[in-house]
This record gives C-alpha cells, sequence and structure tokens, in this order.
C-alpha cells in the first residue's frame, strides 16, 4: 500500500503531509511530519500541486488559506477538532466588541472563519513571540484557555481567555503526573501547553510537539514524560533511538488525529475526494491573520 501511495504521490505531483500525532503508518509514508507550524510553513513553500494534509480539519484548511492555487485533500473529511468547534465568528466578533476591539490573537487550531475575524494567528511553538509582538496591552486569546494562561504567565501583557480547551490534553491531571513520576522517577516530564496550568506548574519544560522532539535530542537525560497526545511517542522515539519515553496518561488519545488510513490516503489520490477549499471572502481575510505569524516566525 504504502508503494502504491508514493507512486500515486509521484505521478500527480502531490505531497504527502503528517502531524506529529498521525499513526506511525501515515508518518512513514509522508514526505514531511511536523508541528502545526511547520507543516503551515512547508505547505506555503511547496511547489506540488495537491497537497495531502494527514491531519486534522483545521490544518488542511490552513494549506488551503495559504495555498488557493492548490488543490487540498483531507483523505478523512470527518476528522475534525473539539477545541476547534468551541468558537464561532458570530461569538468571537461579539466579545471582541464588548472588548473594545482588542486585538484578537487565534490558536490556528480553529476554523477559516475564525481566523477571518482575528488578527493574527499563533501556534503552540510561537504563541508567546506573537503576544510580545503586539502593540497593544491587552489581547484577548482563543479559543484555547490553556494556551491563553500559560501565555500570561511569560509575558506583560494582560490577556482575556475564550473558554475552550483540548478534550485530551485538558484532562490530564497532577495525580496522572505524580504517578508517572512515582514509575519513572529519573525522567524528565513535558508538558504541552494545551495542558491544564496545575499540570504545566509541575512540568520541567513546555513544549509544542516538534519542541518536545527537538528537546529530548539535545538533552543529555535518557527518560521522559511525555505530556501530549500518545500519538508523539512514535516519531520522538524514532528521532532518539538511544532514549525512553513514556505516556503521562493513555488517556490522551485523540480520535480525530487516528481517523486517516493508508486506504484513505490511496483513495484521495485516486480520486481527488476529501477536497478542502476556503471560499475566497473567507480565505483572504483568514490569510491576513495566518501569514502575519508566519511572517514573525
Ligand atoms: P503542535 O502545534 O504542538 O503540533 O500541537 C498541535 C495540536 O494539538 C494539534 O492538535
Ligand atoms: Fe484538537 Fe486536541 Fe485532537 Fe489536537 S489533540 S486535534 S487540539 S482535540
Amino acid at each position: 500500500m504504502k508503494e502504491i501511495i508514493r507512486d500515486l504521490a509521484q505521478k500527480k505531483n502531490a505531497i504527502i503531509l503528517a502531524h506529529n500525532y498521525q499513526p506511525p503508518e501515515i508518518q512513514e509514508v509522508a514526505d514531511l511530519c511536523g508541528d502545526s507550524l511547520e507543516l503551515s510553513i512547508k505547505a506555503a513553500k511547496t511547489t506540488a500541486d495537491i497537497i495531502v494534509f494527514c491531519g486534522v480539519h483545521f490544518m488542511a484548511e490552513t494549506a488551503s488559506i495559504l495555498c488557493p492555487d492548490k488543490t487540498v485533500l483531507l483523505p478523512n473529511p470527518e476528522a475534525g477538532c473539539p477545541m476547534a468547534d468551541m468558537v464561532t465568528p458570530e461569538a468571537l466578533t461579539a466579545r471582541k466588541k464588548a472588548l473594545g476591539n482588542i486585538p484578537v490573537i487565534t490558536y490556528v487550531n480553529s476554523s477559516a472563519a475564525v481566523k477571518a475575524v482575528s488578527d493574527i494567528c499563533c501556534t503552540s511553538a510561537n504563541v508567546i513571540d506573537v503576544v510580545n509582538a503586539q502593540s497593544a496591552d491587552e489581547v484577548l486569546m482563543t479559543p484555547d484557555r490553556n494556551l491563553a494562561q500559560y501565555a500570561a504567565g511569560q509575558t506583560d501583557k494582560k490577556i482575556h481567555l475564550w473558554d475552550g480547551f483540548c478534550p485530551f490534553h485538558n484532562n490530564l491531571t497532577p495525580e496522572d503526573v505524580a504517578a508517572a513520576r512515582q514509575a519513572h522517577p529519573k525522567a524528565i516530564f513535558m508538558a504541552h501547553p494545551e495542558c491544564p496550568p496545575e499540570v504545566l506548574a509541575l512540568a520541567d519544560t513546555i513544549q509544542s510537539t516538534s519542541g518536545m522532539i527537538r528537546y529530548a535530542k539535545n538533552s543529555t537525560h535518557r527518560q521522559f514524560i511525555i505530556g501530549t497526545e500518545v500519538g508523539l511517542l512514535y516519531p520522538i522515539s524514532k528521532a532518539n533511538p538511544d532514549k525512553q519515553f513514556f505516556p503521562a496518561s493513555e488517556k490522551m488519545l485523540c480520535k480525530d488525529m487516528k481517523k486517516i488510513r493508508l486506504e484513505d490516503i490511496k483513495n484521495s489520490l485516486e480520486t481527488l475526494s476529501g477536497e478542502i477549499r476556503v471560499p475566497e471572502h473567507i480565505r483572504k481575510n483568514a490569510l491576513g491573520a495566518v501569514q502575519k505569524m508566519i511572517d514573525l516566525a
């Protein structure tokens, strides 16, 4: 199946991008794997005609925002993000107005329509830089309240929160961390900023998914507890074969990130099914917010 997919990709001048949480067989067939920021930048630069995005809906939308002339395929269009669904453009516009039109920083885990009414986007990898780049003293961050609270602790800006969260990261508890630390007393605990503040307070380091892979590479430690979606265990172990990685909790499994199968990629490439295209009036405004973020990188 992998050979068939690689052949099809070559014939159709397609690039296959996979998020770090995707199942091993999907990451193996991909041209490039990475975190949300890396994949957006790669999508913006590709010369391929077709982008096959193995991730969730908002990621394929971001690729479509950046590359309107390319065909962007999400091999299983059912793959969504519950956090992205926790904010709508209408509710965001109303809140922005109520706060006196302060700048809105929107996490890339959001719909194109929400990005279109935002001033700038951010990811877990660049959130502090994005907040500090604002000239205003107050900003509204959406949709992840945990990411926003983490950023608030790292800057002098007043950050207004939106009450969204990732159901899997938000479920990690201090008790889970204590149990993992007890089982692996020598391990470093790395947490993703989507985790709740009481968990981030226990972390040795707070990183995006690719940030965790780099941190482990550069560290002299040999054991790590991973406080993010369990899919990261595959690429982080592969990149660090001499080190050991343990999940902070087996509960951290995002079902949407596991919806794409190899067969879906093959079908999608063969028939160009699962195309994601953002309507032009939304795309133009969303591009402003995404491009401002990329320009800061
Ligand atoms: P990263 O941007 O750190 O890869 O995390 C994104 C995430 O949670 C995707 O759902
Ligand atoms: Fe969304 Fe959380 Fe799944 Fe990431 S892990 S796609 S934030 S639900």
